[in-house]
């Protein structure tokens, strides 16, 4: 969905700072394509039994509220009360303020972008009773400024995809927690070979490297220190975020031209299908409920 030039498949991974500028630039126009209530995959499966929408986007949006709520009851299970609590990657800060809510803690978030650090700040502010509990801040996942053991907890929801050095994001997340601490994170892996303009539209329209496969992240999570507690395959959703997100920019892409200009669809339209069907074909998605160990 976005125009980024130094991220495609074969290129340099993205540094933060273009992860940054995407977000800042596109972030309402991945609204417009995948909700507005969070920025992460949604969870279509299973499906629930709340209203139902009566729209596509309400559709997306019911789907990154349930994925918010379903993250945050597996993160919420067991924390100490008024825990310290990280939301690494925090987007629009929806996810930062429903886990607050769910679990009584005070929510740090971080996010690369400046843009999405203003819109965090309007929705806390629209938001009663938790200013003194909720804050976000300008932060890198790779080097962040926050001493050992700061935390109780964190959760990272489709942040790691992003980074161009994942042990070091592995890395300082485990040592901002405190021993015992757990984080919760979400992250795409490959799945069989792609054809090179697959990659190349997922790591455009997406600004981050190509996905490692499993084994590699098991690998570099072992390697973090970090236990893993919990794995859960979510890929089904995978297919259907990338199926609607398809789907809404065609519906909208008239809209969209119009407010982010020609280069933004003329970049992005050879890029929706590949990108569909590598969401279909070649991406994995996994949960991982990670813990610090306590010695
Ligand atoms: C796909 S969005 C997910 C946002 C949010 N977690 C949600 O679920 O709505 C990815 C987020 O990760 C942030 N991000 C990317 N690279 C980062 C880094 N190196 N350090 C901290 N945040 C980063 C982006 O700024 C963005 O807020």
């Amino acid at each position: 969905m976005t125009v980024t030039d130094s991220s495609a498949g074969n290129g340099p991974a993205p540094a933060p700072e273009e992860v940054g500028a995407m977000y800042d630039r596109f972030g309402d126009l991945l609204a417009m394509v995948l909700g507005g209530s969070a920025l992460h995959v949604g969870m279509f499966v299973p499906h629930g039994d709340r209203h139902r929408p009566t729209t596509l986007l309400g559709l997306a949006d019911l789907a990154q509220d349930r994925q918010t709520e379903f993250l945050a009851d597996v993160l919420a299970d067991g924390l100490p009360p008024d825990a310290r609590l990280l939301d690494i990657g925090c987007g629009t800060g929806g996810p930062a303020i429903h886990l607050a809510r769910r679990t009584g803690g005070r929510v740090t978030g971080i996010t690369v972008s400046r843009e999405q650090l203003a819109r965090c700040g309007e929705r806390l502010s629209a938001t009663t009773g938790l200013a003194d509990r909720v804050d976000f801040a300008y932060g890198n996942v790779m080097r962040l400024g926050y001493p050992d053991d700061s935390f109780d907890a964190a959760w990272s929801i489709d942040c790691f995809p992003h980074l161009s050095d994942r042990p070091a994001g592995l890395r300082e997340a485990r040592r901002v927690l405190r021993p015992g601490g757990r984080l919760l994170m979400t992250e795409f892996t490959r799945r069989g070979t792609a054809a090179p303009a697959e990659t190349e539209a997922f790591t455009q329209l997406w600004t981050s490297p190509p996905p490692t496969t499993f084994a590699t992240l098991s690998g570099e999570i072992e390697e973090s220190g970090f236990r893993v507690e919990r794995m859960q395959n979510m890929t089904a959703n995978v297919a259907l975020c990338g199926e609607l997100m398809h789907v809404l920019y065609k519906e909208q892409r008239d809209a969209i031209e119009q407010r982010f200009g020609k280069e933004a669809t003329a970049h992005t339209d050879p890029l929706i299908e590949p990108f569909r069907t590598f969401c279909q074909h070649h991406v994995d998605y996994h949960l991982l409920l990670l813990s610090k160990p306590e010695s």
